[in-house]
């Protein structure tokens, strides 16, 4: 132990002392050419200490004062952050493929490699064949058309758990765990036609745990990712425990793929289902962009990052979405009267084909995700060459952060940018949410959008609506609508800093 930190010490004095000599020259030299302005930064740390508990504020607050294309240093890692929908649409218009790089942080790293990540891999023709097959197989109207019923089925689980908990003493439940469950539920049915959440099945309980705390790991800060020499230290051990908790996941999801395998070699059960794993399965590549087959590992990566991309990007909004309406009661009684009015009485159900007449639910959920955009950066982009933008030098491998926070915030292109308005997504020839209009982008745009929008946009408005129209909402006992915390933390996701309690009272008539 005495040795390590010795070590520590050491290493870290040994680098302090390289890094400040040759960051002066590689400063004089970049200041060559010009990159765009920024704060100044601090030997070693760079604007580190700027970053604070919301990143996402503090940058708006920086670029408010250095503009809306600003370099920083997060240790040495150089990051360029775009705070307007002016440059968006350039770096998107006009440098989206240079720019479609990813940087990799620590957790993201690991034994279990990159082979089979989308999220992570680099623009490349393994990248085209990994999104391909989201596009043209997992997300595809036809396929998502088929699989209405699972959508259903886990919606009415949630349902059914929110009235069971409902029952308890206070009444009062954790509302974004519910959404939480519903979303991992609904994953696990698309890939492996299991119910990971019932009772009954152990396997499912540890995968769900296992899940679990790979995003919590990833949600959390990690020095390691600013400073190099660190990495080998792996100070907080966040890529140690992740990687521990992978390998136990990818154990039991190896066991799902196992059984898969022997039941179709057997025959069986295929002609009544076909989900993401027979996809995976049946799969024949070309040998040369992708592989001639999966193999199980690579099976694995791509089912682990289904739930980490879809679980808590879909929890954050609909807690987020929740949360709005009981802060504004006007608003929630309007969207019930919607829903009331278009679904009908309490023995009805709410089904994805009354989507059309629900024009206030949709506005609900895009004006959440306008004020409370889970990723607020995108997905951390990397230039992958340097490049010219807006007349500024972007180097090779600096990291693009993408403040679509502060964009959707921006008083110039919204009015009353603070106020949550779902009306104003009523109006006609209103923004929409699929990358071409650069005031709206939470979904990101260009080549490295969310390739799960058609998923997204059933999903959300269906739990949010069955939700409403199967319960009324009330705040816990002494809590105003207009006294609720509002506030932000950040991790995985931009999550409410203070969960969510509200008690849901059946709807009777
Ligand atoms: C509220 C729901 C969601 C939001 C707001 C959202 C948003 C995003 C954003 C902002 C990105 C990064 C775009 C960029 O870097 O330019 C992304 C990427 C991605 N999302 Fe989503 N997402 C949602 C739901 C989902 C779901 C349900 C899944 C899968 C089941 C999913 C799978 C992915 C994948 C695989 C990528 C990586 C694409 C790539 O790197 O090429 N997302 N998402």
């Amino acid at each position: 132990m005495k040795c390590e930190l010795l070590g520590l010490v050491l290493g870290l004095l040994i680098w302090a002392v390289w890094a400040m000599i040759t960051e002066g020259r590689h400063r004089r030299s970049e200041e060559l050419r010009q990159l765009p302005p920024g704060p100044k930064r601090w030997p070693v740390v760079g604007n580190i200490f700027q970053l604070g508990w919301t990143p996402h504020e503090s940058f708006a607050r920086l670029a408010r004062k250095h503009g809306p294309i600003m370099t920083l240093w997060l240790g040495s890692m150089s990051t360029v952050v775009v705070s307007s929908s002016d440059v968006a649409r350039e770096m998107f218009k006009n440098h989206d493929v240079v720019l479609a790089g990813r940087k990799i942080y620590e957790a993201m790293k690991g034994d279990y490699g990159n082979e089979g990540s989308l999220i992570t891999a680099q623009y490349s023709p393994h990248w085209r064949m990994l999104r391909r097959l989201c596009t043209t197989e997992f997300f595809v109207t036809s396929r998502l058309n088929a699989m209405q019923g699972v959508r259903s089925r886990c919606i009415d689980q949630m349902v059914k758990f929110v009235a069971d908990a409902g029952k308890s003493d206070t009444g009062a439940i954790d509302v974004g765990r519910f959404f939480f469950l519903m979303a991992f539920n609904l994953i696990g049915n698309l890939i492996f036609s299991k119910d990971l959440l019932d009772p009954k099945s152990e396997r499912g309980a540890n995968f769900f745990y296992h899940a679990g705390k790979v995003m919590e790991l990833a949600g959390k800060p990690n020095v390691a990712d600013f400073l190099p020499i660190l990495r080998w230290f792996d100070p907080q051990g966040i890529r140690r425990k992740t990687q521990f908790h992978v390998e136990r996941a990818f154990e039991i999801a190896g066991g799902f793929i196992r059984e898969r395998m022997e039941s179709m070699e057997d025959g069986c059960g295929k002609e009544k289902r076909r989900d993401y794993l027979d996809v995976l399965l049946d799969y024949r590549g070309d040998g040369v962009e992708g592989p001639l087959r999966f193999s199980s590992r690579t099976i694995n990566v791509i089912v682990f990052e289904m739930f980490t991309a879809g679980t808590d990007t879909t929890t954050s909004t609909l807690e987020w979405a929740m949360a709005e309406l009981l802060h504004n009661p006007k608003t929630l009684k309007k969207l019930q009267a919607e829903l009331r009015s278009v679904v009908g009485g309490p023995n009805k159900k709410l089904k994805e084909k009354d989507m059309e007449s629900l024009l206030y639910l949709k506005a609900v959920i895009k004006e959440t995700l306008r004020l409370h955009p889970p990723l607020p950066f995108l997905v951390p982009h990397m230039a992958m060459d340097s490049c010219n933008m807006l007349g500024y030098h972007i180097p090779k491998e600096t990291q693009i952060l993408v403040n679509v926070w502060e964009i959707g915030r921006d008083p110039k292109t919204w009015e009353e940018p603070l106020k949550f308005k779902p009306e104003r997504f009523m109006e006609p020839n209103m923004v929409d949410y699929k990358g071409h209009h650069f005031e709206y982008i939470p979904f990101g745009s260009g080549r490295r959008m969310c390739p799960a929008i058609p998923l997204a946009s059933r999903v959300l408005p269906l739990a949010l609506g069955s939700l409403l129209h199967s319960f009324d909402w009330t705040l816990p006992e002494g809590v105003k609508p207009e006294d609720m915390d509002m506030s932000e933390r950040m991790g995985i996701t931009l999550r409410k800093a203070v969960p969510l309690k509200a008690i849901p009272v059946p709807y009777k008539v």
